[in-house]
């Protein structure tokens, strides 16, 4: 399982860059009234967006067949269930940033660029715990 599980934290690296620079992207744009500019951005966070849809469905994905694989992981104390319960917060991030990039599209955004900048630190708090719990499952 050595390979699924190299496959699954490529993917994973790949999902967090995208939640990393995509708020960086609303950052900007939400303190750039140029429209040239603002067009840039817009395309850019789409494109963003597909390569982080693409990163955390086959992180998921492989992250799941792991579990499947190697089930014993669920009753090696509560380690995983906690960590089953942040990715489902990761997905709702995941997919408030899909949101905010469309509403960006429509030119509808009401937020500050400051909102953006402490929207932006959720994803390094997700990481940092996900990470210590699968490697050093402390319960
Ligand atoms: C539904 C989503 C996920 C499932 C079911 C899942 C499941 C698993 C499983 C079963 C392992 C093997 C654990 C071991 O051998 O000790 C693993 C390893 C790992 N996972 Fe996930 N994972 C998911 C998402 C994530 C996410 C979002 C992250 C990062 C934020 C992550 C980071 C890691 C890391 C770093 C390892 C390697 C741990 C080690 O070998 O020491 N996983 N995952």
């Amino acid at each position: 399982m050595r390979w699924l599980e190299a496959f699954h934290i490529i993917f994973v690296v790949t999902w967090f860059a995208g939640l990393f620079y995509l708020p960086r992207l609303f950052v900007y744009a939400a303190e750039n009234p140029n429209p040239p500019t603002i067009d840039l951005l817009k395309i850019m966070q789409r494109r963003l967006m597909m390569i982080t849809h693409i990163g955390g469905a086959t992180a998921v994905v492989l992250g799941l067949s792991l579990l499947i694989a190697e089930p014993w992981h669920l009753a090696s104390g509560g380690w995983m269930h906690a960590k089953l319960v942040l990715v489902a917060g990761l997905i709702g991030y995941h997919l408030w940033c899909w949101r905010l990039v469309g509403i960006f599209a429509r030119d509808l955004n009401r937020h500050s660029s400051r909102w953006y900048r402490l929207f932006n630190e959720a994803p390094a708090l997700f990481l940092v715990i996900v990470v210590i719990l699968v490697v050093v499952k402390p319960f």
